[in-house]
């Protein structure tokens, strides 16, 4: 039920509702490039949540022990330490305070922080955290469960799949900055197919989603197909906002 999540709004309280894009889709996808140049696009900001999980992840990475042995409370505790700051058309997640980028990206919080994402008062905090981010401004947030439990009324919701050899090898070729080879694609094909796994309950398609399928695709015609949405909405709505007006910056 909308009204029982906590932190949410219904559509008819808010005096000036700005506008949401919801993307969600598994690892790799393209989520949160996509959604930062859609953003970009759309003169909104962006709010990648994931960032927020990998940041408590890397947090409690640093207060030690053993990643099996994590108590939820323990990991709830460190989330105090992560913040985001708001930088031009987004913002960045901080460790106590400070850019901890390079860090929430490594390997090692990208192993672990799947049973992070898992407890539920992490959930929970993150969520309010991506809402408050979010409040004042029109917003392209991307995740997992953005469309179905953060922002339930968002006016555009995408959900964004592709194979997953061509996520393993979209993902390799940024990595690596050369053509990676089949036997490389195949082992990193393996290794998102289990991510996408350890995540499945969190990846959640709303009813009301678009599904874009960019096996396909480039990215920039898969930018182009969500701002043709995004713009759409506001024309119905008859808003005044960025998307209407605003020149394309790429
Ligand atoms: O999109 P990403 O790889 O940066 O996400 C990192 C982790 O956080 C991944 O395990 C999925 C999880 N996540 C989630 O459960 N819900 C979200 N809204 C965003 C990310």
């Amino acid at each position: 039920m909308h009204d029982a999540t906590p932190g949410y709004v219904p559509a008819v309280l808010e005096a000036n509702r700005k506008l949401v894009v919801a993307i969600d889709g598994p690892a790799a996808s393209g989520k949160s490039s996509t959604a930062q140049w859609v953003a970009e696009k759309l003169g909104f900001r962006h709010v990648d949540s994931g960032a927020l999980y990998r940041a408590i992840t890397a947090a409690r990475l640093r207060a030690g022990g053993s990643p099996d042995e994590w108590s939820e409370p323990s990991v709830l505790a460190v989330a105090r330490q992560v913040s985001l700051r708001p930088v031009e058309r987004g913002f960045v997640a901080l460790i106590r305070g400070e850019n901890a980028d390079g860090e929430i990206r490594g390997g090692e919080v990208t192993r672990e922080v799947s049973r992070v994402a898992r407890m539920q008062s992490v959930r929970d905090w993150v969520n309010a955290e991506v809402r408050r981010a979010a409040s004042g401004h029109d917003v392209v947030v991307d995740g997992r469960d953005i469309g179905t439990v953060v922002f339930p009324d968002a006016q555009l919701k995408i959900f964004l799949v592709a194979d997953p050899w061509e996520r393993a090898k979209r993902r390799l070729v940024q990595r690596l900055s050369r053509r990676p080879t089949d036997a490389e694609i195949a082992e990193e094909t393996e290794r998102l197919v289990q991510r996408d796994a350890r995540d499945a309950t969190q990846t959640v398609q709303a009813r009301d989603a678009v599904l874009i399928d960019t096996t396909y695709l480039t990215q920039s015609e898969q930018v182009e197909r969500i701002v043709a949405l995004a713009r759409g909405v506001t024309s119905r709505r008859g808003a005044t906002s960025p998307v209407d007006g605003e020149a394309d910056s790429r």
